[in-house]
């Protein structure tokens, strides 16, 4: 029997979040198959193993991680979904469920995904990269050359409403909605709390969709869902804390449309040079119909009614098959 090392909680500020998915995970894995070793990591980064309900701490981690037949990183956000962990992994030489290094550091950088998804010709809002140095805000430009910093270059550039992000992290948080420019300095310096990348992109008006990839062999998208946010726009509250958030699947879209979101999907799972599973989030703006990738997730919520293994489930692949599927295939 393989032994499945589930890695989760974090120090990334989706550590809630992760306990959730792993949860789902653990209780949706086929016992008869697979030997479970949880692997808690606290906020402060202190490893624990759970041993018949109770946390013991980990002192020598190599040792235990050693033991695992295969690792599941079942992590969202910094430390988890970054690379890094994998990063661990790979030198340990433990095979592991998701994204390599590589595709998990790119996909976890909104900023460094727009690149790539620019010389894919995956279309995109248009944005402005501003970079915190030493304190001091310059804007980088298409060459990577540094410009100074003025308001101004960035309304010449795109329109408000703008969504100003962190360019590493998560579950909505660090990204705020502006619509003048006194919010606009607000966001920049609230983004600036939790990275010295900061995005600031142009609001689109319409749908959010999500497209589930699943790659054991030759990667599969799923159907489309569409996300309908009790907020404004999908905060951390409207994600976690408000049941009025909404996932309607298939997404009430035309199939044409359906298609070209899974080609898109696909693409970009290929542009980061994914692997094994990645959602990737577009917007449908309202006025044009146009297809926008918005960002692409390397791990996924993973609860039951989490939308990538919902998508998956509405094409005929089960939770637990999903599961199966990811793990026989590390
Ligand atoms: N360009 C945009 N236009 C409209 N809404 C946006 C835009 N960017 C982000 N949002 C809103 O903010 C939410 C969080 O932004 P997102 O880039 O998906 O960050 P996260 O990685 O934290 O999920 C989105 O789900 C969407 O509701
Ligand atoms: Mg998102």
């Amino acid at each position: 029997m393989k032994t499945i090392g589930i890695i989760y909680g974090g120090i990334s500020t989706e550590h809630e979040v992760s306990i959730m998915s792993a949860k789902s995970v653990i209780s949706n894995l086929n016992k008869e198959k697979y030997k479970i070793k949880e692997l808690y990591i606290n906020k402060y980064g202190k490893w624990f193993e759970i041993i018949d309900g109770k946390k013991e701490e980990i002192y020598n981690l190599i040792w235990v991680l050693k033991d695992l037949d295969i690792a599941f990183p079942v992590l969202h956000g910094i430390g988890g979904e970054d690379g890094t962990i994998q990063g661990m992994l790979e030198i340990l030489g433990i095979p592991y469920v998701g994204c390599g290094v590589f595709a998990s550091s790119v996909g976890m950088d909104k900023i460094y995904t727009k690149i790539l998804f620019e010389k894919a010709e995956i279309p995109q809002t248009p944005y402005v990269y501003v970079k915190n140095i030493k304190d001091n805000y310059v804007i980088i430009d298409e060459k990577f050359d540094e410009e100074e910093f003025e308001i101004k270059k960035i309304t010449d550039k795109i329109k408000f409403p703008m969504f100003v992000k962190a360019s590493n992290s998560g579950s909505s948080v660090g990204v705020k909605k502006a619509t003048n420019i006194e919010e606009l300095k607000l966001a920049i310096e609230n983004a600036g709390h939790y990275d010295n990348k900061i995005l600031i992109e142009q609001g689109i008006d319409g749908k959010e969709v999500e497209c589930a990839v699943l790659d054991v062999g030759e990667p599969i998208a799923s159907t489309v869902g569409e996300i309908q946010s009790s907020e404004e726009f999908y905060s951390y509250d409207a994600k976690y804390n408000n049941s009025e958030s909404k996932t309607i699947i298939p997404a009430k879209i035309e199939n044409e449309q359906i298609e070209e979101i899974k080609r898109l999907a696909i693409k970009a799972f290929k542009t980061i040079d994914g692997r094994h599973l990645s959602r990737v989030d577009f917007f449908i703006e309202k006025e044009t119909n146009k297809i926008y990738i918005n960002e692409i997730n390397t791990m996924p919520g993973f609860t039951q009614i989490s939308m990538y293994p919902k998508l998956f489930e509405a094409v005929g692949i089960k939770y637990s098959e999903l599961l199966d599927k990811l793990i026989e295939n590390v």
